[in-house]
């Protein structure tokens, strides 16, 4: 409360009108908004060729993936409108491209690819990234507890998407509790 009235006390006293302190702020910020827009960077919306998937165990595993994971994970990707207006065009690109890096369902097969992630990454709850349903956006993707199930079971009995042995951790967590 002090330091705030003091701040004030001192852009008062600099002598600003409110048209300096209120208005050019604005004005600025949207000129910069607007001047962001002509970045190149964000506008390919790229949705390259599909090389290849997962012999999904059956129709309904691949329909959840899509709903969930297809959105970053594929050359599939149902780009929003929204993804045109920098700076959100920059970060959903952003995602995407480091998305398709780590797995990409549409180029499977190809190598370089986490996929063996793929069921702890649902089962830990860290995919979809909890931003990407924020605000009500994605609907889709917020899987139940028994569509949640139903995907996991479906990805076990998937080929080439092999959960990796982390029992082993517990087990020395195990063995030093006995100590
Ligand atoms: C909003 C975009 C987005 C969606 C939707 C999404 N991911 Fe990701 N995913 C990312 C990004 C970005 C990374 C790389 C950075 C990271 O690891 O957080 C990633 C990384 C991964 C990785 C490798 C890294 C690790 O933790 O092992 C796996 C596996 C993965 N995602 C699986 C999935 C699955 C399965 C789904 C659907 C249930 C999904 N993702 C949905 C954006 C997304």
């Amino acid at each position: 409360m002090g330091a705030w009235s003091s701040l004030r006390g001192w852009i008062g006293g600099l002598g600003l009108s409110r048209r300096v302190i209120v208005t050019y702020p604005i004005l600025a910020t949207v000129a910069l908004l607007g001047i962001i827009q002509l970045v190149p960077y964000g506008r390919q919306h790229s949705n390259p060729p599909v090389t290849g998937e997962p012999a999904w165990a059956t129709p309904e595993t691949r329909d959840l993936m899509v709903r969930a994971c297809y959105g970053c994970h594929s050359n599939e990707v149902d780009w929003p409108w929204y993804s045109n207006i920098a700076p959100l065009s920059w970060v959903i690109t952003n995602h995407v491209d480091e998305a398709r890096d780590e797995v990409n369902y549409s180029e499977f097969g190809s190598g370089h690819q986490e996929a063996d992630d793929t069921i702890e990454t649902i089962l830990d709850g860290s995919m979809p990234p909890a931003s990407y349903t924020l605000f009500g956006l994605h609907p889709e993707a917020n899987l139940s507890d028994e569509e949640r199930a139903a995907l996991v079971s479906g990805l076990r009995a998937t080929p080439g998407l092999d959960e990796e042995e982390h029992e082993d951790e517990d087990e020395d967590e195990e063995h030093d509790d006995d100590d």
